[in-house]
């Protein structure tokens, strides 16, 4: 049932900005710093598939004078899913709400999140599976026809009414496509783009215009350094930059390769970029269960970490490294992962 009970579901407090739960790992408690944020299309470096069909995308309905359709940004955490939601709404001059699944805990906080946008604002909903589906329910209708159904009163006599939204655009990220019901998925009209990791040249275009506006002069070779060990995530690139020039400061040393190596060492990341908890990962992997197959809840337990880190902040990078395989029977590791951990 798609309808909200306007009697007793209006929220307190509006879920909205500063409630996004982010990972609380290592590379995410300093969240990409909004100056480091490209402003232009110009300046948001690779994901040229996802770049060339948003652009058009955004142009058409420009001229047609319509709010662009509802986009779903998915991939893992880091690859700039919130930085796209925050250039779209840069370049087509449209004021940005963001909320997150899970800080939308009630249909009423969701009612009330959309009852306030203004016409053509645009709805950033970050780990967008994480709604609930009554919540869901909600938003089908008010994605596909821009309405709100609203019960009032209770039992017998309750009656639904049909609210009009302000036209918007609704951009979900998720870092597991999967998980999203497939109702859901097909509201995004204007398409679902996974995101990539980037190439070294790009993170190299990235990190150097990071350390620019950091004012930091940082040696080519400490650049490639951080890049060759972020992950091919700008935002580990960004994290590992800053601390980088921390090291280089406190030590009162020019920031170059040798300052990039030991800043680096010290962080636990090694020249595959892998931190500590990539190690630990696969050392249980082989140590303890052989290499594999294993069920992921097994080696979360033996981890003991949860499932939905392993799975979408552990492994994905793993995986593209081809450090392990997932298989129908469970996870393995790769004769490249047991050189590596030898
Ligand atoms: N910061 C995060 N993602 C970025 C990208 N794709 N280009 C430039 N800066 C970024």
């Amino acid at each position: 049932m798609g309808s909200v009970n306007i009697v007793d579901k209006m929220p307190k407090k509006t879920p909205l900005n500063n409630q996004i739960n982010s990972q609380n790992t290592l590379e995410t408690e300093g969240f990409l710093d909004s100056t480091l944020r490209p402003n232009t299309w110009a300046e948001y470096i690779g994901q040229d598939h996802i770049k060339e069909n948003v652009k058009i995308l955004l142009l058409a309905a420009s001229q047609r004078n319509h709010p662009a359709e509802h986009l779903l940004f998915y991939g893992p955490p880091g690859l700039g899913k919130t930085t796209l939601a925050h250039l779209i709404a840069r370049e087509t001059g449209r004021q940005i709400r963001i909320t997150s699944g899970p800080a939308i805990e009630k249909v009423g906080d969701l009612a009330s999140i959309l009852t306030n946008l203004q016409p053509g604002d645009i709805l950033f909903i970050d780990e967008i599976h994480r709604l609930n589906k009554m919540i869901e329910e909600v938003l089908y209708p008010a994605m596909e026809s821009g309405v709100l159904d609203i019960i009032i009163g209770k039992g017998p006599s309750a009656r639904t009414i049909q609210l009009d939204l302000p036209a918007f655009t609704l951009i979900g990220a998720t870092t597991r496509v999967a998980s999203l019901s497939a109702p859901l998925r097909s509201r995004f009209s204007g398409g679902a783009y996974r995101l990539e990791y980037y190439s070294q040249t790009e993170l190299m275009q990235i990190v150097e215009r990071s350390a620019k506006l950091l004012g930091l002069e940082a040696e080519a070779e400490a650049i490639l350094e951080v890049v060759i060990r972020s992950r091919q995530t700008p935002r580990t690139a960004n994290y590992f930059l800053k601390r980088v020039r921390d090291f280089a400061q406190v030590y009162d040393k020019p920031t170059s390769k040798e300052v990039a190596k030991q800043a680096l060492d010290m962080l636990g990341v090694d020249e595959h970029g892998l931190n500590q908890s990539d190690r630990k990962y696969l050392e249980v992997l082989i140590e303890k269960f052989n290499g594999g197959p294993v069920g992921v809840q097994t080696l979360a337990q033996a981890l003991s970490e949860e499932e939905s880190t392993i799975e979408d902040v552990v492994e994905p990078y793993l995986i593209q490294q081809g450090f392990i395989e997932r298989t129908s029977r469970g996870r393995v590791a790769t004769p490249k992962a047991r050189t590596h951990v030898s």
